[in-house]
């Protein structure tokens, strides 16, 4: 299984999956890394000798002309399954029909609460006594996708959103590591979802 992993951040999610993929036993190889932004994480994949390219909404008239020529670049790549690791940004829904179901994206917070950029701080906000991480499929809605898998992480009174963040990404990296590879395998199907638009003949 060929991936393109999409961030924005430092990418330790996207070096989780490189370290991964540098075992010849792991099923999936990252091909290309794309950034919306100057991603620290970008130094992973130059460091892994992996084509990685800064693909800026600002360049771009609209949000889906943006998505378009993300999901050509993905295209041209080879790469079967999109991962978002870490990208702060809403795919367009063109992009999701394009790729449907093969597209994921990891969550820091057991969805369907705390969806959203602030998952962590919401999580804390709302007083919780755990959270987790979870990887799904990414639909047209905004952390809606169908959950593949999910792991609890409890919540230590009073801690910092920056400490609370590290231990779920502690536990995050080794389960987006494991959802892919149970989806390079076979192990895990990508559940058809109503994102796929099926045409319907008259
Ligand atoms: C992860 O927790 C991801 O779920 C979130 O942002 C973090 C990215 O971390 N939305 P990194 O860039 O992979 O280190």
């Amino acid at each position: 299984l060929s991936l393109a992993v999409l961030i924005s951040g430092g990418g330790s999610n996207l070096k989780a999956l490189l370290d991964a993929a540098a075992d010849p036993d792991f099923p999936a190889r990252v091909v290309a890394v794309f950034a919306d932004t100057d991603a620290e994480g970008l130094a992973h994949a130059t460091a892994a000798d992996i084509p990685a390219a800064i693909v800026r909404p600002r360049d771009f008239a609209s949000r889906e002309a943006w998505g378009d020529a993300l999901a050509r670049r993905i295209r041209e790549s080879g790469a079967d399954l999109v991962v978002s690791a870490g990208l702060m940004r809403i795919l367009p829904a063109g992009f999701v029909r394009a790729f449907a179901p093969r597209l994921i994206n990891t969550h820091p917070a057991l969805l369907p609460l705390y969806p959203g950029a602030h998952a962590v701080r919401d999580a804390l906000a709302a007083g919780a006594a755990e959270t987790g991480v979870t990887v799904h499929v990414i639909d047209e809605g905004v952390d809606t996708g169908p959950v593949l898998r999910q792991a609890r992480v409890a919540i230590v009174p009073g801690e910092p959103e920056n400490e609370l963040h590290e231990r779920i990404k502690q536990i995050e990296r080794p389960l987006l590591v494991a959802t892919v590879r149970d989806i390079a395998s076979g192990a895990l199907e990508l559940p058809v979802g109503a994102s796929e638009h099926p045409i319907t003949p008259h």
